[in-house]
């Protein structure tokens, strides 16, 4: 029989709420849980709450109401005892300009402690991977936006924390980085529990064992991605270029007008036909594609009225 392993999540929110100065309700009533070694991706619009909710986790902001538990410890009586267990990349976060890649990461993992040694070594590991080491000499005020911004990245990750934060880490990097940076979180699965925000499907596709969506500042799906799925009603959609009767596509599945496209979410198979076969008799491009991330949030996220500005 298998062991029974008991775990205690790494974070535990409950009833949070927070309210700015200026009247702003960016949480409301958030309750939620994020197990060890999880991979864990804050999805929402612009202006839902994910900033926030991560930087009350990260102990850089006070909620107005609710509980935070953090590594076991209340995180707003105790901020103190968690924090060199964390490492966060903040969404707006560069490092400053007067040093190069390697004294920013070298330099951080000392402040917080590290033997030189053991600094170094993960130094190099990390701008390595993060494709910064030829560079590493360079300046960072001569350095373009995206590799100040994967310096910030190789700060955090190259601590070793058990903990991470990153709020849209990848905003600003190229194709090829952003896998490399893909590959260096999923690296960090089990050993460290990861928070991240993001606008990126494939992203999270890519990344998440739980999704959050948020949206104005309430939690309102949680699960896997296949756990999510169910809130579409059908498991493929047809996407339609111009031509069809909006009411007539209607009478057969939900419709979703995007841009130029329309995707229909047929009620049933017989649907799913006719619409093909009246796309293809009025020479309306049409691709059949399974349902995905994409397709979940964009219903929620609607189905929870868009986020106005405060
Ligand atoms: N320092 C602040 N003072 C007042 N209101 C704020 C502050 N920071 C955020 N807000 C407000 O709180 C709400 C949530 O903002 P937050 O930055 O958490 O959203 P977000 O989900 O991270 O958005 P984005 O996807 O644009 O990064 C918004 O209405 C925002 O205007
Ligand atoms: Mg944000």
């Amino acid at each position: 029989m298998e062991p029974v392993i008991s775990r205690e999540p790494v974070i535990s929110v409950t009833n949070l709420s927070k309210t700015y100065q200026n009247g702003a309700r960016a949480l409301d009533d958030v309750s939620l849980k994020v197990q060890p070694g999880e991979i864990f991706c804050l999805l929402g619009p612009n202006g839902a709450g994910k900033t926030t909710l991560v930087r009350i986790l990260a102990t850089q902001l006070l909620p107005s109401a609710g509980k935070v538990s953090v590594l076991g410890q209340d995180a707003i009586a105790h901020p103190e005892l968690i924090r060199e267990d964390m490492a966060i990349v903040p969404q707006e976060g560069r490092p400053g300009q007067d040093l190069n890649a390697w004294d920013y990461v070298y330099w951080y993992l000392r402040a917080r402690g590290m033997v030189a040694r053991e600094a170094a070594a993960r130094t190099e590991a990390t701008l390595k991977e993060m494709g910064l080491w030829e560079i590493r000499r360079t300046m960072t005020a001569k350095l373009s936006g995206g590799l100040r911004r994967r310096v910030l990245i190789a700060m955090a990750v190259a601590t070793g924390a058990k903990l991470l934060f990153l709020d849209e880490p990848t905003v600003g990097l190229d194709p090829e980085a952003r896998v490399a940076t893909w590959d260096l979180i999923a690296r960090l699965r089990k050993q460290a529990t990861v928070v991240l925000t993001t606008h990126l499907m494939d992203e999270v596709e890519a990344l998440a064992d739980r999704i959050g969506i948020l949206a104005q500042g309430r939690l309102v799906a949680m699960g896997t991605a296949r756990e999510l799925s169910r809130f579409v009603p059908s498991k493929t959609k047809v996407v339609l270029g111009e031509g069809l009767e909006l009411p007539w596509l209607a009478a057969r599945g939900e419709v979703a007008v995007r841009g130029r496209q329309v995707a229909v979410y047929p009620f049933d198979e017989a649907a799913t036909r006719e619409i093909i076969d009246r796309a293809s008799s009025n020479g309306v491009s049409f691709a059949v594609a399974a349902v995905g991330l994409e397709d979940v949030y964009l219903r929620v996220v609607k189905e929870h009225g868009e986020v106005v500005a405060s």
